[in-house]
């Protein structure tokens, strides 16, 4: 696959990301390929549901360069899904997504929720194609929220009931460090949110006293509500650790969780072979 290249404004919303988001979109480009090159081959129809869209493209901050975002970048790969569902909260986003996909993949069969992806799953769900033994359907989710407070472990819970591999976006250093101690305290706490739980305090007591950081405690423990789902929890070498260019802040992780082997063998390989690109441009 290609580096990720740049295109002309075409006046519609293109929120500003850091450069370190185009890591991001090379690790779910590569993935997308992968699982669906492969999987095509077991299943009769391949799904992407992209929970936390924005509006299909995104500006470098501090520069002109505009790319193209998770669902055009996923849309644009030769490795077709045979349907796509996106979601995104924000009006505006919400319609310049659907613009460019419009003008852009006219023929994709492409699905659209508008609102909260906690509050929408069962429309998300709905518009997945029934399986039946003979139409056997699989789905990539791609969750990408801002914060942890954006994404509730309940949503995943209730999506994990059809065949779906998930790749998240652990926001696990920004606000994680700097409000534990405050979560901690709060019930129904975003931490609890995000992790379905509220039984992690007891954990983090235990990790305190090992010095873990919480970045690492949040995702071991992501992994743990993951797994009580049926997923395998990669661990944490496995999570991609994104960083911010100017001071090397540990932001987010990407992490990847699959019921089957195979899908951290595919995400072994797009670790990389996004490692290649950066180190080839
Ligand atoms: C980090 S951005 C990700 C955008 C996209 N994946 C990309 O590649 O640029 C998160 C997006 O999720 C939207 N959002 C935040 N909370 C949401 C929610 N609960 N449900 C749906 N969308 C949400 C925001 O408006 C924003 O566009």
């Amino acid at each position: 696959m290609e580096e990720i290249s740049a295109i002309e404004d075409d006046g519609l919303i293109s929120p500003e990301i850091g450069s370190w988001g185009e890591e991001k979109y090379r690790h779910v480009a590569l993935y997308s390929s992968l699982f669906a090159k492969s999987m095509r081959r077991k299943w009769e129809c391949l799904v992407y549901i992209d929970l936390f869209s924005g509006a299909g493209r995104a500006r470098i901050r501090g520069t002109n360069r505009i790319v193209n975002s998770s669902p055009l970048l996923v849309l644009g790969l030769p490795d077709k899904f045979d349907r796509y569902i996106f979601c995104e909260k924000e009006r505006k986003k919400y319609e310049a997504l659907k613009k460019r996909i419009k003008r852009e993949f006219p023929d994709a069969d492409s699905h659209y929720v508008e609102g909260d992806a906690n509050q929408r799953f069962d429309e998300i769900l709905a518009k997945m194609p029934d399986f039946r033994k003979s139409f056997r359907v699989l789905a990539f989710c791609f969750a990408d929220p801002y914060a942890l407070s954006n994404l509730k472990f309940e949503t995943i819970r209730q999506l994990s009931a059809r065949y779906m591999d998930f790749l998240v976006l652990i926001p696990s250093g920004m606000e994680a460090n700097r409000f534990v101690t405050k979560y901690t305290k709060v019930l129904n706490s975003p931490v609890d949110l995000f992790l379905g739980s509220s039984e992690w305090r007891a954990a983090w007591r235990e990790a305190q006293k090992n010095k873990t950081p919480f970045e690492q405690f949040i995702v071991k423990e992501f992994g743990k509500s993951m797994e009580s789902l049926g997923y395998i929890d990669s661990g944490l070498d496995l999570a991609v650790p994104i960083r911010s260019d100017d001071r090397n802040l540990l932001l987010y992780r990407l992490a990847l969780y699959s019921r089957h082997e195979l899908g951290k063998e595919f995400w072994k390989q797009a670790k990389k072979y996004s490692k290649a690109q950066t180190e080839l441009f």
